[in-house]
């Protein structure tokens, strides 16, 4: 009798396999804690940065914690994947080719150059840039429709309500006019779609999510299960969708390092400047990591060292 074995299952991590490699990681990277706290939002340099937190949540919904996983923190630019995908179901994968663009720009998050420097004014939807022209595309016209649609998307990933960080959100409306310029440049070549101050506002907003690294293991493996969600069975989004999310993933997660990180890791992620990362092994799991401390790209350091850890560990390299 000949039994087939798939290579997914055939590599498939064993439970108590996957509590260790979480244990080993918090441990090896409790003590040494280098880096900063982003500091050009003022309320994220008030963090504490003794924070780390491990999550691991299995396509299958079983979830693995180590750490500081119930502690709330700002979601930041994890929030793009989310609403990308949201842009994606929809107005389709196509406009957000054509209206956004899907290249990585090799450089920072908040370049006004990738901008100027691409004939199409593309950029991606997971810099500033293309992330504020992605809420521009999103159904609603006023800002009570608008919001209530991503915050539900977003509550509908996590499988709770999540809320925003309000000093958070003030902090950084207080000083997002690096963001606002971004929109109005995009406004003159036509690569922003609806009004700056109503998408500025959700785009921050959405910035300005509280969640913890539980929850953004448990959002970010509704990817891992190709769009239907591990913990409720309930399909999410369309698994061609989940592919083209994983795509720039791979290539904008980690922005200007996201070559370094394919290359080290081999996972999609995606980071954020509260200090958290979300990486995603296709029909396997995802990890999300959260330790405050940032390096130069503004991805953090430790998240990067624990996820490197585990996806080595668990033979997770997609490539
Ligand atoms: O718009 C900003 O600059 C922040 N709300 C988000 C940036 C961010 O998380 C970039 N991350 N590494």
């Amino acid at each position: 009798v000949l039994v087939f074995v798939s290579p997914l299952h055939a590599k498939a991590p064993q439970t108590a396999q996957i509590q260790t490699v979480l244990d080993d990681a918090y441990g090896k990277f409790i003590q040494k804690n280098p880096g900063k706290n982003a500091d050009y939002i003022p309320a994220l340099a008030k963090v504490d940065s003794a924070y780390f937190g491990l999550a691991l949540v299995t396509h299958d919904g079983k979830v693995y914690t180590k750490g500081d996983v119930d502690q709330s923190f700002s979601i930041q630019s994890i929030s793009k994947v989310f609403t990308l995908a949201l842009a994606m179901e929809e107005k389709g994968s196509q406009t957000i080719l054509d209206k956004v663009g899907v290249n990585a720009t090799g450089l920072a998050f908040n370049s006004v150059t990738a901008i100027e420097q691409n004939p199409a004014r593309s950029v991606n939807p997971l810099v500033n840039a293309g992330a504020m022209a992605t809420v521009s595309l999103l159904d609603g016209n006023d800002d009570k429709t608008k919001w209530s649609a991503l915050s539900g998307w977003y509550n509908t990933f996590a499988n709770r309500k999540l809320s925003v960080l309000e000093d958070v959100y003030k902090s950084e409306t207080d000083t997002n006019s690096h963001n606002r310029a971004i929109a109005e440049l995009l406004v003159s070549y036509d690569r922003f779609y609806g009004d700056v101050d109503l998408n500025l506002d959700i785009y921050t907003r959405q910035c300005s999510v509280a969640v913890t690294a539980k929850d953004l293991a448990v959002m970010a493996s509704v990817f891992a299960n190709n769009g239907v969600h591990p913990l409720t069975g309930k399909r999410i989004m369309s698994s061609d969708n989940v592919a083209r999310v994983l795509a720039v993933m791979t290539t904008a997660g980690l922005y200007e390092d996201s070559g370094q990180w394919a290359y080290q890791v081999g996972l999609p992620a995606k980071s954020g400047v509260g200090g958290g990362i979300i990486a995603v092994s296709p029909g396997q799991f995802a990890v999300a990591v959260f330790s405050p401390r940032l390096d130069a790209a503004g991805n953090s350091i430790r998240a990067q060292q624990a996820i490197d850890y585990i996806a080595e560990k668990l033979h997770a390299n997609i490539f």
